[in-house]
């Protein structure tokens, strides 16, 4: 994958939103977030096996991200396709999903971005060639457009859910850079603060990929809230002494009994916060829901190498011969959430029931 230094318009940084997934003259370009915060490069991705590799080697990340990103690459297959019959064509297609498919297991949305692209490519098999390549790339332009409408809901939502609150935990990543537009959990976050300027944020570290440390840190000073950097090993102290009022999270997909997948550390927060008996609040769009499964033990859960571990940021900070462990993803059981915001709404427990309810519910927040 080549470096480049910007796509054509648009801004990362500074008073403009942050974009990091742009579609320019039929080219995707990618803030290439492994650099992040300490470099701001772009990629361009111009073809499927380079946008393919992106998010397996998390150039881009954060559930709903990776679902756009793969729509992207399904419509540069076809943008890219020489061939001559539709056949041929849908053939060529449905490799390329299929590639897609294979990047990371957990979460759903990357599956329900390319569910979306194939019935697109069903829908229009009889079309001439260039409709066809044209309706792939209007169709992932629309669930891009359609995700930023979800975060601002979302952000919404999760600002009224965390009214009053002063003191926020977060774990992993969950803003612009996850997602399409201002985040899942750090949307809440970040609408919250612009109604009260003294909202204060602990950022857990998330270890083992640091995307705390790296990319939500960048994103809550970019936002220019007051925040402190905490190791994931510091969150049971700060509860004991009440210095958290509450913890937001995102998800990667989340089962019809609320059991929900997201980033490693997520479970334990969860125990913690109900043991100091704090509000544990999950954000996520519907695009996240998997009513598909009635348990978290249904979720696939990604493994990672080992040298995530051992080497953070390509530093070692022990032998790259020991054997590591490294599941990617966690399930916190539905019991221990307070609360799942979506854009519809705030949906309490019992989530088997008011899940499945809550979908296709359309109240404005
Ligand atoms: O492995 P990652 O960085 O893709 O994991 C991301 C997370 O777990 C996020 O918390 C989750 O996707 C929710 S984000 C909107």
């Amino acid at each position: 994958m080549k470096g480049a230094a910007s796509p054509s318009r648009g801004r990362s940084r500074g008073k403009g939103a942050l974009r990091p997934i742009r579609w320019r003259s039929g080219a995707l370009w990618l803030l290439e977030q492994r650099l992040l915060p300490l470099r701001e490069k772009w990629v361009r991705t111009d073809s499927l096996e380079k946008v393919a590799k992106a998010i397996e080697d998390m150039t881009v990340r954060g559930a709903p991200a990776i679902g756009i990103t793969a729509a992207y690459g399904v419509a540069l297959a076809g943008k890219r396709s020489r061939a001559k019959t539709a056949p041929v064509f849908q053939r060529e297609m449905e490799k390329a999903i299929a590639r897609l498919r294979r990047t990371r297991p957990t979460a759903v949305n990357l599956f329900w971005a390319l569910d979306r692209m194939q019935k697109t490519l069903d829908r229009v098999r009889q079309a001439p060639l260039a409709a066809q390549k044209k309706s792939l790339e209007s169709e992932a332009l629309q669930i891009h457009r359609e995700d930023e409408a979800l975060c601002e809901k979302l952000g919404r939502w999760g600002a009224l859910a965390l009214k009053g609150k002063k003191n926020i935990l977060t774990h992993c990543n969950t803003g612009a850079l996850a997602t399409g537009g201002a985040g899942t959990a750090l949307a809440a976050i970040t609408a919250l603060g612009r109604q009260n300027p003294r909202l204060h944020v602990w950022v857990d570290e998330t270890r083992p990929y640091l995307q705390g440390a790296r990319l939500t840190a960048y994103e809550i000073a970019h936002a220019g809230i007051d925040f402190h950097l905490i190791t994931d090993n510091m969150a049971a102290a700060l509860m004991a002494q009440g210095k958290v009022d509450a913890v937001i999270v995102g998800a990667d997909r989340i089962v019809v009994n609320g059991d929900t997948a997201n980033k490693i550390g997520t479970y334990g927060l969860a125990v913690l916060a109900h043991q100091h008996r704090i509000p544990f609040y999950v954000s996520a769009p519907s695009t996240t829901l998997d009513l598909t499964k009635k348990t978290g033990r249904e979720i696939v859960i990604e493994e990672r190498g080992s040298r995530e571990v051992t080497h953070p940021q390509g530093v070692a900070i022990t032998r790259g011969d020991y054997p590591v462990f490294n599941p990617a993803f966690d399930v916190t059981p539905g019991r221990l959430i307070t609360g799942i915001i979506l854009e519809g709404g705030l949906v309490g427990p019992p989530y088997a029931k008011n899940l499945p309810r809550a979908v296709g519910r359309r109240l404005r927040p």
